[in-house]
């Protein structure tokens, strides 16, 4: 028994540092540099062992390999790549999608929640984002504005009850932006309601604890033991929440109103039957599970980067008193205007309330690196670069955003970068190309409309505790841990 387990983990210890090897030696012959930390599973490695999050982990190397396009890391058995280079991120994104076009994982049928266009690859994938980007278009958001505007409403009286001010900042916009986010997907009822159980969804799905980051690390690296083990990544929330979109979506077969939100796109689908890409003939059900997995990505997608942009552009607001004053004659002139309201318009023509929020996702964008997986070989044109299929490829958009040769003084808050045009294409907080975020002008439109209506009423002011900024240990997303927020109600001149 002992000799079998000395065996075992012998031979462990020999397939580490084979691979370990294989993938050094794979990446010196095509004249890439190696992380030679952990040549097993390097970054993975460093984010479980390291008091770091993930995009720090890549910040790290982003910064080591300063003259480099781009660095080899291990991933077990498979090769990957960390791509620093601007113009090879940009023909990864964009100009070479059509090889790079899946994103990092490959989650099994049976996890019914996964089947959305955040996770789908392939010709799946391109069906899938084809029927949902109608919801996403200006005309679409204009007709659904009337919801974003009524849960910003009622969010500021939430916050006026005593004792609302009470709560941890980010929670309470969490709160903010998933009732909104709910209403946009099922409608909106007689009131919004800031406690909801898909506030629990959205917040615990992602919450980054040992039981999650390992089904994560699993499906990344072994995907074949984790089918066998029959793990799902959203199997905890799979039957409540397929019950309740299919509940609203047979109620609304019914009543037929229009109410412009998600559903209303369901309804419209289910009735249209299959789903057909003309190119490919490729088809698809357009079933109660289907639709209620794309509902699901406005939750796990959607709610806490909304929540953190908000979050951040107060933190920033909350420490430059000369910004927080320009932002506040803007928003109180719109207000003024249209009788204490913003319509759809008027939000759109805060021109300088838009800098202040593109300046925020410029130095906090809320997802702080993306991934693609190749499924065509191709070469990265800055440094000739042979990517083979298969190949895993991050791409840092939090270090990018932050690297002084594309923005002068980046770690200065200045909205006046977006004075002219940005002539670089180093912005990318949504990302790029095809894949780029879904729900980017959904997003903007939310965080802007919520700003707008929380600066009306109050005045951020920010504590930062510590020397510098620090940011919760989390797999995707840039969060600041210890920022505090404090909301002081303004007295407006009108009233
Ligand atoms: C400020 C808020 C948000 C930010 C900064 C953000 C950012 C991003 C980024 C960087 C990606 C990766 C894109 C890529 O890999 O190229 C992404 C993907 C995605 N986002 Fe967002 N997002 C936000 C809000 C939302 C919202 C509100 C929704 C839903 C309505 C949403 C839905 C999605 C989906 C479905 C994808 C996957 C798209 C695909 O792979 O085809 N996001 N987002
Ligand atoms: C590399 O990672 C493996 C596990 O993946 C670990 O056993 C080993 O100690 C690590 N080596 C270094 C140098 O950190
Ligand atoms: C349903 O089909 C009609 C006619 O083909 C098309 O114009 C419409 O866009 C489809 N609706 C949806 C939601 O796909
Ligand atoms: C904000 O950034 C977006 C994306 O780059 C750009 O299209 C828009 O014009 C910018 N807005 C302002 C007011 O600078
Ligand atoms: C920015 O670009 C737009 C369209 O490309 C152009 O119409 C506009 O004049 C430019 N603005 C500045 C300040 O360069």
């Amino acid at each position: 028994m002992l000799l079998l387990v000395t065996v075992a983990c012998l031979l462990i210890v020999l397939i580490i540092y084979l691979t370990g090897k294989y993938n050094e030696r794979y990446w010196a012959k095509r004249g890439v540099v190696f992380y030679t930390e952990n040549r097993t599973a390097g970054i993975h490695w460093d984010f479980m062992t390291k008091d770091l999050s993930m995009f720090e982990v890549l910040g790290r190397l982003y910064k080591k390999y300063s003259d480099e396009p781009a660095v080899g890391v291990g991933l077990l058995f498979r090769p990957a790549i960390l791509v620093r280079d601007l113009t090879n991120v940009n023909y990864i994104l964009q100009t070479e999608f059509e090889s790079f076009s899946d994103g990092g994982m490959d989650t099994p049928d049976y996890d019914k929640l996964t089947k959305s266009v955040l996770f789908m690859n392939g010709k799946l994938w391109k069906l899938m984002r084809q029927n949902m980007s109608p919801l996403f278009t200006a005309t679409k958001l204009k007709s659904m504005f009337y919801i974003m505007e009524r849960s910003s409403r009622d969010y500021i009286e939430l916050l006026k009850q005593p004792g609302g001010l009470d709560c941890d900042t980010f929670d309470s916009l969490a709160g903010y932006a998933c009732a909104s986010i709910a209403a946009s997907v099922f409608g909106i009822g007689t009131e919004s309601v800031f406690d909801s159980p898909f506030l629990k969804i959205s917040r615990q799905a992602l919450e980054p604890s040992f039981m999650v980051n390992m089904k994560f690390s699993l499906l990344v690296f072994l995907p074949k033991i984790y089918k066998a083990l029959k793990l799902k990544l959203f199997g905890a929330f799979e039957k409540d929440f397929i019950g309740a979109i299919s509940h609203v979506i047979r109620e609304r077969h019914r009543d037929g109103t229009k109410r412009h939100d998600f559903v209303d796109l369901c309804v419209a689908l289910q009735k249209n039957g299959t789903l057909r890409d003309h190119a490919t003939n490729f088809e698809l059900e357009p079933t109660d599970e289907l639709l209620a997995a794309q509902a699901f990505f406005y939750f796990i997608a959607g709610v806490e980067p909304c929540a953190t942009a908000i979050f951040n552009t107060m933190l920033e607001l909350g420490r430059n008193p000369d910004i927080v004053q320009r932002v506040h004659a803007e928003i109180d002139a719109n207000f003024n205007k249209l009788g204490d309201k913003l319509t759809y318009d008027s939000v759109m023509e805060m021109e300088y309330l838009e800098k202040v929020i593109n300046e925020s996702l410029r130095l906090y964008p809320p997802a702080g690196f993306t991934v693609r997986r190749c499924v065509k070989d191709a070469t990265l044109p800055v440094g000739n670069i042979r990517i083979e299929k298969g190949t895993h490829i991050f791409l840092p958009l939090y270090e990018i955003q932050r690297d002084s040769k594309y923005f002068p003084d980046p770690e200065v808050f200045n909205p006046e970068r977006f004075d002219g045009n940005i002539t670089n294409n180093a912005y990318m907080p949504f990302s790029k190309g095809n894949r780029l975020c879904i729900g980017a002008r959904f997003a903007r439109l939310q965080v802007k409309t919520g700003l707008a209506y929380i600066l009306r009423h109050y005045t951020p002011e920010t504590t930062v505790l510590g020397p510098k900024i620090k940011y919760k240990k989390q797999p995707f997303q840039v969060t600041p841990v210890n920022v505090e927020i404090k909301l002081t109600p303004r007295t407006l001149k009108s009233e």
